[in-house]
């Protein structure tokens, strides 16, 4: 009987977490701990908001009194720190954000996880583990060829990754200083339901069912390497379960795909499937993003062979199914679209 603290868990792949979670499992305890940011959505988590093991904290992970207070309310045994500024667009206007949060907030939550975990110096208590969930982002950027292993040198360039790569270094610290049970996972870019749409692959899904312009940053040709965020949750799982203390793990299916491929891939599928007037003629190339890197790639050599995790779902279908998801959840987009969305989508592309 586990009790998990979530952060980040109303987020996209924290939300598909908790949701995985709660069907797996019906003997743990789950406290997701969230401050709710424009990114934070509990009608995610509507269909379990009743489930007796689940309870909902509002809180913000930099906030030290009330995080030490769900340390004292419940017997936490895993941390999975979900909570993150994420989106590199926004990062690039507005760092600060991005170093309170992912850095200054996954300190405070070590500290307090520390602290509240000893047992003596440099002892825990039996069964303790703490999860950073991290990103390929922070190894930077590839050429045409190559993979990141667990070994590549960070070189994170933005100022999103270079916040996952700060956290990332202080997690290692404390394994190191003070032999905190700890594991990083560094997963390549996720794609799924619940995706909030500043992002590539629901951003085109909301864009092309609305009719507007698509807009493809410099030559369309930057790789990202897709997996489904299914298979994210279920790593995650087996890393917390399995992983050796103090490992860091790389998450990823081999399913490069470069940004264009990806946007005529969905408007082919809505064009058929949904309404005819959706074209490649929405395909607007836009200015490159600062900094933009060119090409991550995994090797998940690691994890498949010490822990047995190997991608589930193929892309041809994840992307079916997570198309036919905002098919079908077309108030879900109308709902995370309303207000402060419309101020940021003009901002960035000078759109209404
Ligand atoms: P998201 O932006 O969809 O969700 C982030 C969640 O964190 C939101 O619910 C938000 O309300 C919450 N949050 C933000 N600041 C907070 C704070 N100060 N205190 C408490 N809660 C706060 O992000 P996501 O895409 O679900 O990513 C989750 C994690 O996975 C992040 O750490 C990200 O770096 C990592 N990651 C994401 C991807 C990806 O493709 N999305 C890939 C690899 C790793
Ligand atoms: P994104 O979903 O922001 O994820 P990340 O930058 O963390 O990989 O972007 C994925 C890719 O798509 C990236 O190369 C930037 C590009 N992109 C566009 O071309 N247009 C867009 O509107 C967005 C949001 C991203």
């Amino acid at each position: 009987m586990k009790t998990y603290l979530v952060t980040g868990g109303a987020g996209f792949i924290g939300s598909n977490f908790v949701l995985y979670m709660l069907k797996k499992y019906n003997d743990i305890t789950l406290i997701n701990v969230d401050a709710l940011t424009y990114a934070g959505n509990l009608e995610n988590l509507k269909s379990i908001e009743n489930n007796e093991n689940y309870h909902f904290v509002q809180a913000d992970i930099c906030d030290k009194d009330a995080i030490k207070q769900v340390f004292e309310q419940f017997d936490i045994d895993y941390v999975v720190n979900f909570a993150a500024e994420s989106h590199v667009d926004r990062s690039i206007e507005d760092p600060e954000t991005f170093v309170k949060t992912n850095v200054l907030g996954t300190l405070n939550l070590l500290n307090i996880a520390k602290e509240q975990w000893s047992a003596g110096d440099d002892e825990y208590i039996e069964g303790k583990k703490y999860l950073q969930v991290s990103t390929d982002e922070v190894y930077g950027s590839l050429g045409d060829t190559g993979y990141f292993t667990e070994t590549t040198p960070l070189d994170p360039r933005s100022p999103y990754s270079s916040s996952k790569a700060s956290a990332d270094l202080l997690v290692n610290a404390y394994f190191e200083t003070y032999k905190m049970p700890v594991n990083i996972t560094r997963c390549s870019n996720n794609y799924g339901p619940y995706h909030f749409p500043e992002k590539l692959i629901p951003l085109i899904i909301h864009n092309c069912l609305n009719h507007k312009e698509i807009p493809v940053y410099g030559d369309g040709l930057n790789v990202r390497d897709w997996l489904y965020v299914e298979d994210h949750c279920k790593a995650i799982d087996m890393v917390l379960n399995n992983g050796r203390l103090g490992e860091v793990y790389n998450v990823g299916g081999h399913n490069e795909r470069t940004n264009i491929d990806i946007v005529k891939l969905i408007i082919s599928y809505l064009n058929e499937h949904a309404d005819s007037a959706i074209t490649e003629d929405l395909i607007t190339f836009v200015k490159d993003r600062k900094g933009h890197d060119r090409r991550y790639a995994i090797d998940p050599t690691k994890i498949t062979n010490e822990l047995g995790w190997v991608p589930e779902t193929k892309f041809e279908d994840g992307i079916v199914r997570t198309i036919k998801w905002y098919l079908e959840h077309q108030d879900w987009m109308k709902h995370v679209t309303s207000g402060a969305y419309k101020d940021y989508y003009s901002k960035m592309y000078g759109q209404k």
